[in-house]
């Protein structure tokens, strides 16, 4: 369904990705991890259309993608939710939602979707008028992903969504994003929690130093010795 084609990305004369191929398969959850630094956001950026690629070829469904904008990569059902959440703190929680639904192809059902954002996330309903620079980290992650949801994702492309939250709320994250999945999204989650996301996948992608490293059935990585001692500290 998602298909990365040995792409290459640059930051001037610095390779940021050198030759990555990935794949995420329709309904699949795959893990992308690796240590900082090693391109994971510059990968969710080249496929969102964020960063451009050079080289190979990124696909959708068959349709090439490499090039697109990327409110023409979002429309295609490819959403991601950023690292670092990026909301905007000075609107509402409500308002930030509906910015989720801003593309006109979304915008006509953009009423149920709020109120299936609302259904998943109760917490949300509660606060969507409370300004969402005031939320706690948790619940700002809740509405970057809540806003991501707004937009339809077939493919939902998560960058460190546990990053800062207590292990409490690391986990209802994680529980949401793996309910999403086993309703029928595709998601492509990148996590520094590394045994708690291949626990959840189905398949894991290694990136060290802008290369895929490893890649296979997650169940194999947690088990791999390169995995234990680089990731899982064992
Ligand atoms: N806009 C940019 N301009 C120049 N270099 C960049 C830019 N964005 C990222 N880089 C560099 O590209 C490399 C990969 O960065 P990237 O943010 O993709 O890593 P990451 O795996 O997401 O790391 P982290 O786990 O810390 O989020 C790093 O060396 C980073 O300094
Ligand atoms: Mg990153």
């Amino acid at each position: 369904m998602l298909r990365v084609d040995n792409i290459t990305v640059c930051y001037g004369r610095m390779e940021a990705l050198r030759n990555v191929s990935l794949e995420v398969a329709p309904g699949e959850m795959a893990a992308l991890i690796g240590g900082n630094g090693a391109g994971k956001t510059t990968l969710l950026n080249a496929i969102s259309g964020l960063v451009p690629a050079t080289g190979g070829a990124i696909s959708w469904e068959g349709k090439a993608l490499k090039g697109f904008a990327p409110d023409r990569i979002c429309r295609e059902g490819i959403v991601q939710v950023p690292e670092g959440r990026k909301l905007f703190p000075a609107m509402t929680v409500e308002e930030n939602l509906v910015m989720g639904a801003y593309l006109p192809t979304v915008r006509k059902g953009s009423r149920e979707a709020l109120a299936h954002v609302y259904e998943i996330f109760p917490r949300l309903a509660d606060r969507r008028r409370q300004l969402a620079g005031s939320l706690s980290g948790g619940e700002q992650q809740m509405a970057a992903l809540g806003r991501a949801l707004m937009a339809r994702p077939r493919l939902l492309m998560l960058d460190e969504p546990s990053l800062g939250l207590s292990p409490k709320a690391a986990a209802e994250i994680f529980a949401i994003v793996r309910q999403l999945n086993q309703e029928g999204m595709s998601v492509l989650l990148v996590s520094q929690e590394v045994l708690e996301t291949l626990a959840i996948t189905v398949r894991g992608y290694v990136l060290e130093n802008g290369a895929v490293a490893m890649e296979g059935p997650s169940a194999a990585l947690r088990e791999d010795p390169q995995v234990k001692a680089s990731y899982l500290g064992l």
